[in-house]
């Protein structure tokens, strides 16, 4: 399968850098190929202007910009998109990258995206409680991108994994980076459709 990895920090050395290196290596390692999509090191520009803004009547160009973007996107089965959870969703990079690509007539509404899987890899410094305590941030998040971005453009198989207590220790972070290439891995599964 050809796993489109898309990847929003400002640095290449990041911890966040490091867990998609791991899921690329795990990857490859079950047969799997693709390209990288580093948001930050390509310059992607994640502001919407009226030629990338949704005409609601009729079919329209894009700017070239997004066409390539969305050509990208095409030449693949599936995507994964790897970021730091900031502010209990993603960045705003990542958010604009969405919000012009994904966009009206591509993503959604005449057409829809083929694509078999679609995995977001949240890495969150915040712990168990944050996420699963009262406040209920991974379901918050799981509603905002799983169900209202992957599912709603008909993404099958989308999930939300995180890896959170990312600044806890060194030992911590070493069984994140295990776990982000067990992602790699074992990234294909049996088809679900989006409800
Ligand atoms: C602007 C900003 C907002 C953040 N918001 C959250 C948050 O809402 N929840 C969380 O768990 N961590 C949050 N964090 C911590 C990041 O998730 C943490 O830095 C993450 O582990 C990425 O690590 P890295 O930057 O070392 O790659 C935030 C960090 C920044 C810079």
């Amino acid at each position: 399968m050809q796993v489109l990895t898309v990847l929003c920090h400002p640095r290449s050395d990041s911890f966040t850098a490091g867990v998609a290196h791991e899921f690329r290596a795990g990857l490859a390692e079950s047969g799997h190929g693709g390209e990288l999509a580093d948001l930050y090191a390509e310059g992607f520009d994640p502001l919407v202007f009226p030629p990338d803004e949704p005409d609601w009547y009729q079919p329209k160009r894009f700017s070239d910009a997004v066409l390539a973007e969305q050509a990208r996107v095409e030449r693949h089965d599936a995507i994964a998109m790897v970021f730091p959870v900031w502010w209990w969703s993603v960045p705003a990079m990542l958010k604009g990258w969405i919000d012009r690509v994904w966009n009206r007539g591509w993503a959604y509404s005449q057409s829809q995206l083929r694509l078999e899987q679609g995995l977001l890899i949240g890495v969150a410094a915040g712990t168990a409680k944050n996420y699963d305590g009262p406040r209920g941030y991974r379901g918050a998040m799981e509603i905002q991108l799983v169900q209202g971005v992957l599912d709603y453009c008909k993404v099958r198989n989308g999930r939300l994994e995180l890896l959170i207590n990312s600044k806890e220790s060194d030992a911590m972070r070493a069984e994140l980076l295990l776990r982000a290439r067990a992602l790699g891995r074992d990234f294909a599964r049996e088809t679900v459709e989006p409800s």
